[in-house]
């Protein structure tokens, strides 16, 4: 498939997604979040695809939604279009997807890369929900995402103030999973995909979804969910293989069933 404003590379088991409009450091249109979307759905389907990395570049991950493709519309046009409905399409894909993040991570970027399962940041990344200084809020999970990430009291700061924070804060404030010098951040989150990408694939599945679960669940069904998924695996030849591996002291070999 050829796409206009992302870049898709696979390599070995695993993807790599480019946001590509470098001119307006990765703005979010609407063209480019349709694509970003197919192509998600894309790898999701594909077996070969163990994990995905979704990145941008050194200058930014993606500086918020197309402020100049919103500022006309009225609520109405807003409503009619419902772009940021097209987000909800994120949160099914069953592969885990790793943000590599580096620059501007902000507005809709900054909630593109809290959709993502972790996040790895350059030293140079900023993230911020600066949406309260052009008149408007965050519009795609900003304000839900980000305060059970970080809690009320940082999310209230970050969403009303529109500050920005630095990767050393965003890690500190259990945003982000880790940060590297910014020659590593694309590196880095190989390293991860590569570890990610060799493990069970059906086990890999069911964590993501019952880790996702926690977010809109009691605990009592939360705990009920994780069970029945853990039960379920005993049905892959994966939990078969991995076991006897273990007491034959020796590597497994996933069959991804
Ligand atoms: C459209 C954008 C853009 C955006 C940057 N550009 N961000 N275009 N939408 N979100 C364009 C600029 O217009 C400019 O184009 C070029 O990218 C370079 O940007 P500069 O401002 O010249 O760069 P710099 O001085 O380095 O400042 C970087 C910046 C600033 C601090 C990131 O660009 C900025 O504040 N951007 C907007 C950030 C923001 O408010 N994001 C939230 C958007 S609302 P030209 O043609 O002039 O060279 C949102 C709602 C989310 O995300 C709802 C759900 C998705």
């Amino acid at each position: 498939m050829s796409y206009t404003h992302i870049i898709v590379t696979r390599q070995d088991n695993y993807a790599i997604l480019q946001i590509n409009r470098p001119d307006v450091l990765n703005a979010l249109n609407i063209k480019l979040m349709e694509e970003l979307v197919a192509a998600l759905e894309v790898l999701d389907d594909d077996d070969a695809v163990h994990c995905i990395i979704l990145t941008g570049n050194e200058k930014a991950f993606a500086a918020g939604a197309d402020i100049k493709e919103m500022a006309d519309a009225s609520a109405m046009e807003m409503l009619k279009r419902d772009q940021f409905a097209r987000w909800d399409r994120i949160r099914k894909i069953k592969k885990p997807i790793i943000a590599a993040v580096s620059g501007f991570a902000l507005g809709g970027g900054c909630e593109l890369a809290m959709t993502c399962d972790m996040v790895i940041a350059s030293e140079t990344a900023k993230f911020g929900q600066p949406e309260i200084n052009i008149g408007v809020m965050p519009g795609a999970g900003g304000t839900q995402r980000l305060t059970r990430a970080v809690g009320k009291a940082k999310a209230m700061e970050m969403v009303l103030t529109g500050r920005l924070i630095s990767a050393d804060e965003a890690l500190r404030w259990g945003l982000i999973n880790k940060v590297v010098p910014v020659e590593y951040y694309l590196e880095e989150a190989k390293v991860w995909a590569k570890e990610i990408a060799s493990k069970a694939p059906v086990a890999i599945r069911l964590a993501k979804e019952s880790v996702l679960k926690a977010f809109d669940t009691t605990i009592e069904g939360g705990l009920e969910f994780e069970r029945k998924n853990f039960y379920l695996l005993f049905s892959s030849e994966d939990q078969k293989e991995g076991m006897k591996a273990f007491v034959g002291k020796r590597k497994p070999e996933w069959k991804g069933k």
